[in-house]
């Protein structure tokens, strides 16, 4: 069955089945490839995405619950209107140095830039809770805490600074009219 979502601001089609799995649609048919299958249960966030800006198990997520709806994926994030969200998370991953061996990474970013773009100055324990859900076998932890922080002091300066909005609205900046667009499944 054809199913036609938006995927990074782009209408896509594709022909799989109803309760095919988005993670699959994304990197099997779309060669999205950014976004990770880890345990496949809703358990780790390495398959993290953003629908309708706020992150989403994509590996339990079956694509015809999310026609209509604007989807991000890693490789759309710095196209969209977080933008400079994710800039800032990425400029503080790389000063921090959070990546060990990546695998989890993408996910983690999806969820970080999702934190940040509705909450730019997060408490320890609203980061602590937030990032929940996103498993990392390298144990980054620590760094990947620190690197939020960093980039949230960097959106809060920003913020103070100008008028530019930091919250989520993903590709509405670009006027883009075939639209579509997601929060970590519990
Ligand atoms: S692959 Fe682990 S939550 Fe989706
Ligand atoms: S960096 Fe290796 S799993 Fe997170």
């Amino acid at each position: 069955m054809a199913f036609s979502i938006n995927i990074n601001g782009k209408q896509q089609t594709v022909d799989v089945e109803g309760d095919t799995p988005l993670l699959w649609v994304i990197r099997d048919h779309l060669q999205l490839t950014g976004t990770k299958f880890g345990c496949g249960m809703a358990q780790c966030g390495a398959c993290t995405v953003h629908l309708n800006g706020q992150p989403i198990r994509s590996c339990v997520t079956p694509i015809s619950s999310v026609t209509g709806q604007q989807i991000t994926t890693i490789e759309g994030l710095s196209g969209a209107a977080v933008a400079k969200t994710h800039k800032a998370v990425v400029d503080a991953w790389e000063e921090v140095a959070v990546v060990q061996c990546g695998y989890c990474q993408s996910g983690q970013i999806m969820s970080a830039v999702a934190l940040l773009s509705s909450n730019p100055g997060p408490s320890d324990q609203e980061i602590d809770q937030y990032m929940n859900g996103n498993i990392c076998r390298c144990a980054t932890y620590v760094r990947i805490k620190q690197a939020i922080k960093q980039a949230s002091g960097t959106l809060v300066a920003q913020n103070n600074s100008t008028d530019s909005p930091l919250y989520y609205d993903a590709f509405a900046s670009k006027g883009n009219a075939d639209k579509t667009d997601t929060r970590i499944g519990g």
